[in-house]
């Protein structure tokens, strides 16, 4: 890993482990983007810019200057003075002009990753080989008294690389951010496609790809929050990109709000990938001396196709973005009621419920939404954080106390960003519900959303959360949020900070999260949104889990798992057994299946374990034990995907194997039965191709190289929606 500047040529290479991203500067003042891919030792490539020799562009180039802007492949592009694309930055100054020029004005190299003020961020690690470097390099509009700082961050463990951008006013008048992104790229077509994950609630994360044609190719959430519908994601890759082989170049936000990813193709065969805060609804003022930083992008450059691109993402979060003292460890085996019950629960119900789940090896019972002020169903009390004592008879404290003298763990649901109309909360603070004078805001499942831009809101709501945690041994935290903003607005930002509202919003849900991790350092958080609306790697800085969607039909589920998984370590997508049928699509499918599925993930049950037949008990006994077995290898371990359901529409096939290649765990689920095919053939990855490898199942030894290159023949499973578990191990 190494930062170097040519500061001859004023050339900035960025080196990791395998890829190079290059930057010069033309003329002394443009800083145009050269490079990103492989990873080359030479850096000298000026050519790469397109203008001659470097002493021409002043004479050739820049006497035109908007036909220079028009085509100039700019690190950080501005609106305003002929770049034509879509760009990152627009500035309003106060006489309405919207035109900026932003001039290259320096650099910094600093040692270790500076954080963000109040946002996620990555961290240099504190291990041998975890650290990191940061270039800064600074851009100026003097007329505005405007300056930009462009960081660069990278580990020495890993490819990936993080940008993020401050804009700081050091004029003497105000300014008016309308757009301000955390990165984009200009590079030539390869005859690219764009890959994207989309979907809605029970169906989150779906792989879409398509060709990148003329034009913009636009992504984005407006929603408030990250999405069911899709994610703050995209990959361009070269024509035929696989698992293994192809390039890719990546870009995730690390973020949990309004974004915008775009890729443009322009006239001249440009490819320009752009990714940060929606600019819709946005606008933030920058007093003189103020500074707004935007989140992380994180950039992946894979010429080992998709499969190299989603281990470089799994390692940079695991190593470098989740905090949670838990990411390394086995998370209990839980079992939540909500599909088991729903509202309708009482104390004896939960400890029923939990009696039995000791018995079969489960270790802590979560209590779901219901629990609180008078909600027997969806219509009422969210805001009312005070325990239905008719429902819990002695309180809190005594369920938590008898679930503990079970031998199990208590964890409960919250939705603290909420308010219903008809609650408590909202009688005396009907002003604390996000809305427009003069309407009637808007709800959805019946409930509307805190302003939590007001710091007020957000000091109520952390006491009224803490203090339902300082009062009884509660481990586990499922953090959910069930709806998206509308009516955006608060009565105290005033007119010219509303456009700051929704990422003022998502900054107070940052807030609350940490002070909540602040003064319970061992709490386990789940993050949730209505399922999977809040998987993002904002969150996962706070949770080290998050519900990954509230369909858990495992046929379903593999589309959910493999789109989350594409960028997602499995450490962190919560994953149960569900009831069946499935409560979301009706399916019926075997309970080793759903059980192979959710291995997958955190592992639990969402059923009514006291329902259960004898035979399903004796198998969820089975289940919990392959959990403590294959937990660590699916935590830890490096994952390959063999074979994709949603491009076979037949099977579906992962494998994680251990750092050392000592192990590896295939799961393979074969959704539809093909008569009179024998096996299917899977290619194995990540094996040590000379070592021998056990099958424990059988017996069988392989080779690796065999394993890799012929493939294991897993037979045809009579009837449709069978799995299996193949464990191999080396010999
Ligand atoms: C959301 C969650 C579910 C459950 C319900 C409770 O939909 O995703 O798991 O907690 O809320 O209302």
């Amino acid at each position: 890993m190494a930062i170097r500047v040519l500061e001859q040529e004023q050339i900035f290479q960025i080196n990791t482990k395998h890829t190079t991203y290059l930057m010069g500067v033309a003329a002394g003042k443009y800083l145009g983007h050269m490079y990103y891919g492989k990873r080359m030792e030479d850096a000298k490539g000026f050519h790469l810019l397109r203008l001659g020799k470097a002493e021409e562009v002043e004479e050739k180039h820049l006497k035109n200057k908007v036909s220079f802007m028009d085509g100039f492949p700019f690190e950080y592009s501005v609106w305003g003075t002929g770049d034509f694309r879509d760009t990152c930055l627009r500035v309003r100054d106060e006489g309405g002009y919207r035109v900026c020029e932003l001039l290259y004005d320096g650099y910094r190299l600093l040692e270790g990753k500076p954080a963000l003020a109040g946002m996620p961020a990555t961290f240099a690690g504190k291990g041998e080989g975890q650290g990191a470097q940061t270039l800064v390099i600074t851009l100026k509009d003097a007329l505005l008294g405007l300056r930009v700082e462009l960081r660069y961050s990278i580990f020495e463990d890993s490819d990936a690389i993080i940008r993020s951008v401050a804009a700081i006013n050091e004029g003497e008048k105000k300014l008016y951010l309308e757009k301000v992104l955390s990165a984009c790229l200009d590079m030539d077509n390869e005859n690219f496609d764009l890959i994207t994950l989309h979907g809605c609630w029970a169906r989150e994360r779906h792989m879409t790809i398509r060709k990148v044609t003329e034009g913009k190719h636009i992504v984005s959430s407006l929603r408030g929050e990250t999405s069911h519908e899709v994610q703050p994601f995209m990959a361009l890759t070269t024509a035929g990109t696989s698992q293994r082989e192809g390039e890719v170049y990546a870009m995730n936000l690390v973020y949990s709000g309004n974004f915008l990813a775009e890729t443009e193709l322009d006239y001249q065969e440009s490819v320009r990938m752009s990714l940060g805060l929606h600019p819709d609804g946005f606008e933030w003022l920058l007093e003189p001396g103020e500074r707004f930083e935007t989140p992380e992008a994180v950039l992946v450059y894979s010429d080992g196709g998709l499969g190299k691109m989603t281990r470089t993402f799994h390692g940079l979060y695991k190593n470098h973005l989740i905090r949670s003292k838990y990411l390394h460890s086995k998370r209990p085996i839980l079992i939540n009621n909500w599909e088991a019950t729903y509202f309708n629960f009482d104390d004896d119900k939960l400890v029923a419920i939990a009696k039995e789940a000791k018995k079969l090896g489960i270790e802590m019972l979560v209590m779901d939404d219901g629990w609180f002020g008078a909600r027997n169903d969806d219509s009422c009390a969210l805001g009312d954080w005070q325990v239905n004592e008719n429902k819990l008879k002695g309180g809190l404290k005594s369920l938590v106390d008898r679930v503990n003298a079970e031998g199990l763990k208590f964890g409960i649901w919250f939705e603290p960003e909420m308010i219903s109309p008809d609650s408590d909360l909202y009688r005396a603070h009907p002003d604390w519900a996000i809305q427009a004078p003069g309407r009637k805001p808007g709800t959805a499942r019946n409930q509307c959303v805190l302003d939590l831009t007001r710091q007020e809101i957000v000091d109520y709501v952390y006491e009224a959360v803490a203090k339902v945690l300082r009062s009884a041994n509660i481990e586990y935290v499922k953090w959910d949020m069930n709806r998206a903003l509308a009516d955006l607005g608060s009565f105290t930002l005033g007119r010219e900070r509303m456009g700051e509202f929704s990422h003022r919003y998502v900054l107070g849900v940052y807030q609350l999260q940490e002070r909540l991790l602040a003064e319970f350092p061992d709490l386990l958080l789940e993050n949730c949104s209505g399922g999977g609306a809040r998987f993002d790697a904002g969150m996962l800085y706070y949770s080290p889990q998050i519900w990954t969607s509230d369909d858990m039909d495992p046929v379903e589920r593999l589309f959910i798992q493999e789109g989350t998984a594409l960028i997602y370590p499995l450490s962190t997508m919560g994953a149960h057994i569900c009831v069946c049928p499935n409560h979301s699509v009706g399916r019926v499918t075997p309970m080793e299946t759903r059980a192979h599925v959710a291995l997958a993930g955190t592992f639990g049950y969402e059923l009514d374990i006291t329902k259960l037949s004898e035979e399903e008990k004796a198998k969820a006994v089975i289940f919990n034990q392959e959990y403590h077995k294959y937990n660590e290898l699916v935590r830890e371990g490096d994952y390959y995907r063999i074979a994709s359901y949603r491009e076979n529409n037949m099977y579906d096939c992962w494998q994680v194997v251990s750092t050392d290649k000592s192990e590896a765990l295939v799961t393979y689920v074969q959704v539809r039965f093909e008569p009179r095919r024998k096996s299917r053939r899977l290619r194995l990855e990540g094996l040590e191709p000379k070592a021998d490898y056990r099958l424990e199942e059988t017996g069988e030894i392989y080779s690796g190289e065999m394993l890799m290159q012929a493939g294991f023949l897993q037979n045809m499973i009579f009837g449709d929606y069978g799995s299996r578990l193949l464990h191999f191990v080396r010999v």
